[in-house]
Parts: structure tokens; C-alpha cells; sequence
């Protein structure tokens, strides 16, 4: 199954995670035995409008550890001609005339697919504003693959910013291709998940909920998916973000009723949504998850360079 641009997570189908998947697990091996050159001769652009620590770091290692190149913009609303009032599409046009694929976030919900409209080289989505963020979800969702065993009969409890965080947003498309999935939606008022998931989750029969206890629903999940309060998306609405944020943190209180074969998982960075007392128990998986994003991004650029 050829993949070509990577721009929303409704795009993947089972088959196709499962051969990512794959790939990862390969992408894993290679990574432990010192890498490879099977990239040799490529170059990723990487342009990214917001900021990024793990996905941008992650994909430029991914594409160095299978022998390619990498040229970059960081901070490309100031950086590139952007600030000069360049389009995104005229950018797109003459970047795809010095690398083989493009890598981009962007602070506009859709400006990936903008992107992929125009461009002759495949363009995978880093990140657009609050829309999504797909190789997120893929990192996410092979990760409790990996921690937990399965993704059949999972239950989730999504928690924090759900209005904003784009990783929620494409998380809950990729579960909804699993069969008897529960998730759970714990949210301040400001911030509750958006009615176009509900829809989409009410249209593919996933179970959903929404509460307020996130200690109740802690008992009872596999996975706990915190995310940080999205300050920067709040514009001038300081109380909202006040009245948000500090509601739902992870403690040591918290791990107490969890589940022992559960996991926290966050998609980073963290503010104060999870203590740091939590990092060494276990259960705490969100370094690991970053960590598997290096081998889900290595998997991506190599399915859509050679495959
Ligand atoms: N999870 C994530 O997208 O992190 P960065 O913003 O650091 O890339």
C-alpha cells in the first residue's frame, strides 16, 4: 500500500497502521544496530511556523539515522519569506525544487492540506494549529500497542485542553478503527472536546463519555492521555485559561487508584499537568512514547521515499 502525503489521521486504514507499525518495529532494530543508508541521496525539509522540540528534533533524526540530508526553517514566520509575505503555497512550490519531502507545522488548521494540494513531493503534516497532528496519533497508538498489548477493547480517558490539542483530536480518528474502544473525555468546561469528534466517534459506534472525576475514571482505564493547557491558543481569554488551568493534575494520589497494568501517557511538552513525582513510577510512559516517535517518523520517511 503506497503512502504518499501524511496530512490527516481519518487517512489511514488498518491495514495500513499495521504496516507502519511494522516498519517501526524494524526501524527499531536498525536504530539499535547503528543505523543505515537507505536514504542516501534524499533531503527532508523540514519547515515548521510553531514551535516543536519532539517532532521536529525527531523527524531530523529519523531522516539522518537512514543516511539522508535535512535543510530546515525553525521559527519560519520570522525566519523564512514568510515574514516577507510569501504564501505558504509559493513557499511549498520552490521548496519541493530542493528536497524530496517536507516536513511542516504550520499555526492554520488545514494549511497541510493547502500544502499537499500544490506539491508535485509528499508533504506530512507536523502539526496545523488546532486541527491535527497524525504521526502524533501513529506514535500514540503504537505506543499502547506496545505498552498494553492490544488496541482492540482499549479504554482511554482523554484529559485537559481537549478543545485545542490537536493530538486528542487525531487520536480519537485512529481509535475509532478499533473495535469495542472506550474513551472518556475529562475536561474543564472552556476546553470540552469539540462536536465533530463526538460526531465522528457517534458514526463509527465508539463508546464515549464525558466526565468531570478524573479519579473515578482513572480506576477504570488502560491508558490516561493528559495534555497541557494550551495557554498560546487562549488569545485574550486569561480567565478561561484560568479557570482551566490546574484542574486535572496527575499525582501521587492519582496513581493510587489507577489500574496496575495502566499507563499515563502525554504527548509533551508538560507544564504542570503531571508532577514529577509521577516520572518514576512505571505506569509513567510518556518518555517512552517520545522516544517511539523517532522509530514511527524513521518507518514514515522511509514507506514514503521507497516504498
Ligand atoms: N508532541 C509534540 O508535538 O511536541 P513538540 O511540540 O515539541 O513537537
Amino acid at each position: 500500500m503506497k503512502l504518499h502525503h501524511v496530512i490527516k489521521a481519518q487517512q489511514f486504514t488498518r491495514d495500513l497502521l499495521d504496516q507502519i507499525f511494522s516498519v517501526a518495529e524494524e526501524m527499531e532494530k536498525v536504530t539499535l544496530s547503528g543505523g543505515s543508508d537507505i536514504l542516501k541521496g534524499k533531503v527532508m525539509a523540514t519547515i515548521f511556523y510553531e514551535p516543536s522540540t519532539r517532532t521536529r528534533l525527531s523527524f531530523e533524526s529519523a531522516m539522518r539515522k537512514l543516511g539522508g540530508e535535512v535543510i530546515t526553517t525553525e521559527s519560519a514566520r520570522e525566519f523564512s519569506s514568510a515574514a516577507k509575505g510569501e504564501t505558504l503555497e509559493d513557499t511549498i512550490r520552490v521548496v519541493e525544487g530542493y528536497a524530496d519531502v517536507i516536513v511542516l507545522r504550520h499555526f492554520e488548521s488545514g494549511a497541510a492540506e493547502r500544502a499537499a494540494n500544490v506539491s508535485q513531493i509528499p508533504i506530512i503534516n507536523a502539526g496545523d494549529g488546532p486541527g491535527q497532528h497524525p504521526t502524533q496519533a501513529l506514535l500514540d497508538i503504537y505506543t499502547i500497542d506496545k505498552e498494553i498489548g492490544h488496541l482492540d477493547g482499549i479504554s482511554i480517558a482523554m484529559v485537559g485542553d481537549l478543545a485545542n490539542g490537536r493530538t486528542v483530536r487525531s487520536l480519537s480518528y485512529l481509535l475509532s478503527k478499533y473495535d469495542d474502544v472506550k474513551v472518556y473525555f475529562v475536561a474543564p468546561e472552556v476546553v470540552k472536546m469539540k462536536d465533530d469528534i463526538k460526531d465522528h466517534l457517534r458514526e463509527h459506534k465508539v463508546f464515549f463519555a464525558e466526565r468531570d472525576d478524573l479519579a473515578e475514571v482513572a480506576s477504570q482505564v488502560d491508558v490516561i492521555y493528559q495534555t497541557r493547557i494550551q495557554k498560546e491558543r487562549f488569545g485574550d481569554r486569561v480567565q478561561d485559561y484560568e479557570k482551566a488551568r490546574g484542574k486535572y493534575i496527575i499525582d501521587k494520589s492519582l496513581l493510587k487508584v489507577m489500574k496496575q497494568n495502566a499507563i499515563i501517557m502525554h504527548p509533551l511538552p508538560r507544564v504542570d499537568e503531571i508532577k514529577p513525582e509521577v516520572d518514576s513510577d512505571p505506569r509513567a510512559a510518556y518518555f517512552r512514547q517520545a522516544r517511539n516517535g523517532l522509530y514511527i517518523r524513521m518507518a514514515l520517511l522511509k514507506m514514503v521515499l521507497l516504498d
